[in-house]
């Protein structure tokens, strides 16, 4: 497969329809996240191997946490078991993980994993692989304005989550939905979206090339004229 012709340096994911997938083969919903840590792992791949400096993930929302409690320590459980899993690969990769939301509202025990992980692939110079736990676009923009206030600053980018971190320049989401459902509010201001009807566990390497050249295609302009 040859590398898509423009690689944008941040490429942000909202992971859907992991739910259906399993439920179209009569499964379980949390079998389909499984299946959806495989599309995680195939996409990282392909973004290391053509040079993205940044890819992120919608792992967890806020008001994911709504969602019945199996599912919810389903999916806690998938995301501890899978970073430890990936930390040698990440450290063969040069990839550094990074997790970043509402820290507060996870287990102390999936905590201090995520805070060893950190640790071990801090100096990951290739891919910047950044996951989004109970996250929510406006929960980050309040906290930003709160600190910002209290810091008597007056720019909010340093205070997100996200300092230091390019704003996307592409947004996936798949399984047909066209919505950003309070994921990066503040960021994606000028991030180009591509929506496509494929269920998560079945986008890989193939449909992350084809969303590329889709972007590949768009033409940015920040609001000026060319
Ligand atoms: C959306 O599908 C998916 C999620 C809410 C969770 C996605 C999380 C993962 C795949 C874990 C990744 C973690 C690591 C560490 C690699 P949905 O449940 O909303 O599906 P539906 O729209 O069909 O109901």
């Amino acid at each position: 497969m040859n590398p898509p012709q423009v690689i944008p340096t941040h490429v942000t994911i909202i992971m859907d329809g992991n739910g259906r997938w399993a439920r179209e083969r009569g499964k379980d919903r949390i079998y389909g996240h499984f299946e959806g840590v495989e599309s995680v792992r195939a996409v990282v791949e392909a973004a290391t191997e053509w040079g993205i400096r940044y890819l992120s993930f919608f792992a967890f929302s806020e008001e994911n946490w709504g969602r019945p409690a199996a599912e919810v320590e389903g999916l806690m459980q998938l995301m501890l078991e899978s970073m430890r899993k990936e930390l040698p690969t990440f450290r063969a990769h040069g990839t550094r993980f990074v997790v970043l939301g509402n820290r507060g509202r996870l287990s102390a025990k999936l905590n201090a994993t995520i805070d060893d992980i950190m640790a071990q692939t801090a100096d990951g110079e290739a891919l910047t692989m950044i996951l989004f736990i109970s996250y929510s676009g406006k929960w980050d923009i309040l906290q930003a304005a709160r600190r910002m206030a209290e810091a008597g600053g007056d720019t909010l980018e340093p205070y997100l989550v996200t300092a230091g971190i390019p704003d996307p320049d592409l947004l996936i989401r798949t399984s047909g939905e066209k919505r950003l459902s309070n994921y990066l509010l503040w960021q994606t201001a000028y991030t180009e979206f591509v929506f496509t009807d494929t269920l998560w566990p079945d986008f890989r390497k193939e449909q992350f090339r084809s969303a590329l050249e889709e972007y590949a295609s768009r033409d940015r302009r920040f609001g000026k004229i060319k």
